[in-house]
């Protein structure tokens, strides 16, 4: 028997309703210490910053972002004056070309942006660690830029005469890490007050300043002016008030400028992605979107496991694979995130500059240092275990490996970098021969490199491939 027209009706009815709404209301109140963003927040408070931040990409029906949300609340209480702590709901349509424009394929996606040299070009990656407060809270800490100096003895007076006008301000502290607190404060009084830190067993420098207790926070207002002690709690909000005697902290969101760049109207004039298959999204949005909006330089992607790392690079049949192998983190305040970030930009940018320009190049990884595969490929090839970044290059199919040195150029910027993965692409530079036991030889790779993309790559020619195609790794996700 039909139902009747009433039933009918109410079935349908009822069916709509359990469609997700699209203007659904988003997972965090009002009251939520998460920052809420649309694009153009996103915008001025997120990629116009020098701030670090963490915005979550979700829609409020996934289940696993309803399960983040108490975890993501609690980093955004740790963090308060620190780093940012935001979400966008991408199930709200105002929302969604802006999601797509991200390269959100799945929720919840969570990215760290991190500040660039260039002012709304920041630099976005995604967070694949653990979904647990610490795990979050750890991962933007260590990201908080590091503007303060590390004086010793010998360097204090060469930096104290550095611009005498300008205010300084010196911790003193017993610890060899640089805080995440003193971090945030050198990014908050960027351009106004130069940030330094000695540490107690420098005692030429201790006796100077007279210091008797650790850690001490001395303000030199500059313009010869007698230094000032700081005895308030270590908490930011009143360290700021007492270092504003000498300088404004920067207006964060800076105050728009009549003639700035439009980043926000030109986003809002973009046309909202219309492609179905998410694989399309972030090429197409590449193309369209205004630089500042756009994920500058996507992150490189990272070898989470020893299969994934073996499956990507450590065949016999592998082509040529260009690791970064991450140190261990031990704490938020470790000290390594500068050469360790400085190496990734590095490669993100190299990497994105050849996709813009669609050269063919090998593909970039990270390697944490959780994953165990990381150490035995350092105890394998003889690298120090403990080191910080450690870029290398392997090509299993012809058993050779190589490793950028920093200490010949100085550092991990993208010069050097580059210029180092220049001279492989055209087969040129020193090559050491792989040791036995570094490739795995059993069974069958899933997923290889194609042969064709190698070969070109190493003839220094550039032509069209999809060499960028990494394996994926399946995460967590409710997929859009
Ligand atoms: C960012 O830092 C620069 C100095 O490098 C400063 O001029 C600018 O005002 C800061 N912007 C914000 C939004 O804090």
């Amino acid at each position: 028997m039909m139902p009747q027209p009433s039933s009918m009706l109410l079935l349908i009815s009822s069916l709509l309703a359990a469609l997700p709404a699209t203007s659904a209301s988003g997972l965090y109140t009002k009251n939520s210490p998460v920052l809420q963003l649309n694009q153009q927040t996103y915008n001025q408070l997120i990629a116009n910053s020098n701030h670090t931040s963490i915005v979550e990409f979700y829609a409020p029906w996934c289940g696993h972002c309803q399960n983040l949300k108490p975890a993501y609340e609690k980093v955004a209480k740790n963090l308060e004056g620190l780093a940012k702590v935001a979400a966008v709901n991408c199930d709200d349509d105002a929302n969604k070309p802006f999601c797509g424009q991200m390269g959100i394929q799945g929720f919840p996606t969570l990215k760290i942006v991190t500040a660039s040299k260039q002012l709304g070009r920041p630099l976005v990656e995604d967070y694949r660690g653990a979904r647990s407060a610490k795990a979050i809270a750890d991962a933007v800490a260590e990201r908080i830029p590091n503007h303060v100096k590390r004086l010793t003895d010998k360097n204090l007076d060469g930096w104290l005469s550095e611009n005498e006008a300008l205010p300084k301000a010196i911790l003193f502290t017993n610890k060899g890490t640089t805080s995440a607190l003193i971090r945030a404060l050198a990014v908050d009084f960027l351009g106004g007050i130069k940030f330094a830190q000695i540490r107690n067993k420098e005692t030429e420098a201790v006796e100077k300043f007279g210091v008797k207790q650790f850690p001490t926070l001395i303000l030199l207002p500059g313009d010869g002016k007698e230094p000032i002690t700081y005895d308030g709690e270590l908490k930011k909000k009143p360290m700021v008030e007492f270092l504003s005697q000498a300088a404004a902290p920067n207006p964060d969101p800076a105050p728009a400028k009549a003639k700035s760049r439009s980043v926000d109207n030109r986003a809002e004039k973009l046309k909202p992605t219309e492609s179905p298959d998410p694989q399309v999204v972030p090429e197409d949005a590449k193309e369209a979107k205004p630089a500042q909006v756009l994920v500058q330089a996507p992150d490189i992607d990272t070898l989470p496991t020893v299969e994934a790392l073996e499956a990507a690079c450590l065949t016999p049949k592998s082509g040529t694979c260009i690791l970064a192998l991450l140190p261990e983190q031990k704490e938020a305040d470790t000290d390594f995130p500068g050469p360790v970030k400085e190496a990734l930009r590095s490669l993100s940018e190299i990497a994105h500059k050849h996709s813009q320009r669609k050269s063919n190049l090998f593909p970039f990884y990270s390697v944490p240092a959780i994953n165990t595969g990381a150490q035995t490929l350092r105890d394998g090839l003889g690298l120090p275990a403990d080191e910080n970044a450690v870029i290398i290059v392997l090509n299993g199919r012809r058993g050779w490996w190589s490793r950028y040195d920093p200490s010949k150029s100085g550092d991990f910027g993208i010069a050097p970098v580059e210029a180092w993965i220049d001279a492989i692409r055209l087969g040129e530079g020193s090559k050491e021969k792989l040791p036995d036991g570094i490739l795995v030889v059993k069974g069958e790779p899933e997923k290889e490199p194609e042969e064709s993309v190698e070969e070109s790559v190493e003839d220094g020619s550039v032509e069209e491939e999809s060499a960028e195609e990494s394996p994926k790794q399946e995460k967590e996700h409710d997929e859009l």
